[in-house]
């Protein structure tokens, strides 16, 4: 039977994340800000969880209704027969979230929600489901605009891009969805030199050798959709085993570096949890002086953009040098930068051949590209 669900992924990522999906079954993917709509059995709701690298979630829809107030909210929540899709000593958390929405407060929303959820429990079964806000079982989603809203049940449970490989953070660290995303819009081809001179803990090149090996990013974590009673344990069982042979390890060139020694240990841990060390070669150099490992490849870095690293005025410093770097350094290189400081091409002194608008949340950033030819080192 055909199910309505709604993977949510960075803005900006929406047509790739569609794409994705599509190659992993699902039906009428239908593009929105911040996610996309599909069409599916449980076997699709399962893959996109299991190997999409670029949604945060998948949510699955279980009522669509209208509404003014919050009552209105209250009576549709009331409606759906809960019980049937969850055990009553299921932990429950409920997130609501809107645009031009009517409604004053949104926490007053939540709980009216919850109370919804509780009551038709409590009407079933005598007793109400308990409320964990930090490690719930079972999540659900309320999503509202002008005078329509959506419920879903959080299939995915604990956010996808929580691969299971990490424990450094460094500092900044990106998420794991958006550095997969930032490595499939570089178009970079598994048989290429990659390197990413300011890797913090290293999640762009984690994410990078695990999309070239072909191994499925949530192999090694639980999901929400295993606390639902829709929950088909054999079907699953099944599409992990047939998952695990990932494709066999191609001659990968996998490079990083940064200057600050302490974030490299966190890098170096990130990459032997997620069993990809063999593959990624590290070292510390600043970006200014290194010299590039290959006479050709892609460079993909997230260098600090000023809000939450480093300062504007240091950053007006550092493009400039970082220009002329790329230009002594990086002659035949595809080099892309994630940065929310939309200054950086003119700082850099060069001509974008790219640019894509992306989300770090809700901070504007850009992926920019500059394809640097031998010779075009221009005076300043
Ligand atoms: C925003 S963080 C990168 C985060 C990384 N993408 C991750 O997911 O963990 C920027 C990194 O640039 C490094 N960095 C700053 N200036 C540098 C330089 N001149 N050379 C090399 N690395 C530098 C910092 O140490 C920091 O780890």
């Amino acid at each position: 039977m055909s199910e309505h669900f709604f993977a949510t992924a960075p803005r900006g990522l929406e047509a790739l994340l569609a794409a994705e999906l599509g190659a992993l079954g699902a039906k009428d993917a239908a593009i929105v800000p911040g996610g996309v709509a599909f069409g599916g059995d449980w076997r699709a709701c399962y893959a996109a969880n299991l190997w999409s690298r670029l949604a945060s979630r998948v949510l699955w829809r279980v009522a669509e209704f209208g509404y003014a107030g919050d009552e209105d909210l209250y009576e549709a929540a009331r409606g759906v027969d809960w019980p049937r899709y969850f055990d009553v000593g299921r932990t429950l958390r409920v997130n609501v979230s809107a645009t031009k929405s009517p409604l004053k407060s949104l926490d007053f929303a939540t709980l009216r929600v919850k109370d919804a959820v509780c009551d038709r429990f409590r009407d079933a079964t005598g007793r109400r489901p308990d409320v964990d806000r930090r490690r719930p079982d079972i999540r659900v989603h309320v999503f509202l605009e002008a005078a329509r809203g959506a419920l879903y049940l959080d299939t995915s449970g604990e956010p996808l891009f929580k691969r299971g490989w990490r424990s450094g953070a460094g500092e900044a660290p990106l998420r794991e969805n958006l550095a997969a995303g930032l490595v499939m819009l570089s178009e970079w081809k598994f048989d290429e030199p990659l390197l990413d001179p300011m890797c913090g803990a290293g999640t762009i090149l984690v994410e990078a050798a695990a999309m070239a090996r072909g191994r499925a990013p949530g192999m090694n974590r639980s999901f929400g959709f295993e606390k639902l009673k829709a929950f088909d344990s054999p079907a699953w069982e099944k599409m992990k085993r047939e998952s695990r042979n990932p494709s066999p390890p191609r001659a990968l060139r996998l490079f990083g570096s940064d200057n600050d020694p302490r974030v490299l240990n966190d890098a170096r841990r990130n990459i032997a949890e997620a069993g990809v060390d063999r593959w990624v070669k590290l070292e510390r150099a600043d970006v200014l002086e290194r010299a590039a490992p290959a006479p050709a490849g892609v460079m993909i870095a997230n260098p600090p953009y000023g809000e939450r690293l480093g300062s504007k005025d240091a950053l007006a410093e550092f493009y400039p040098k970082l220009g002329s770097a790329l230009k002594r350094n990086f002659a035949g290189w595809r080099c892309h930068f994630f940065t929310a400081d939309l200054r950086m091409p003119k700082l850099l002194r060069l001509q974008p051949a790219r640019k894509t608008p992306l989300y770090n949340g809700a901070l504007e950033c850009r992926l920019y590209e500059f394809r640097m030819v031998a010779g075009s080192h221009r005076k300043p």
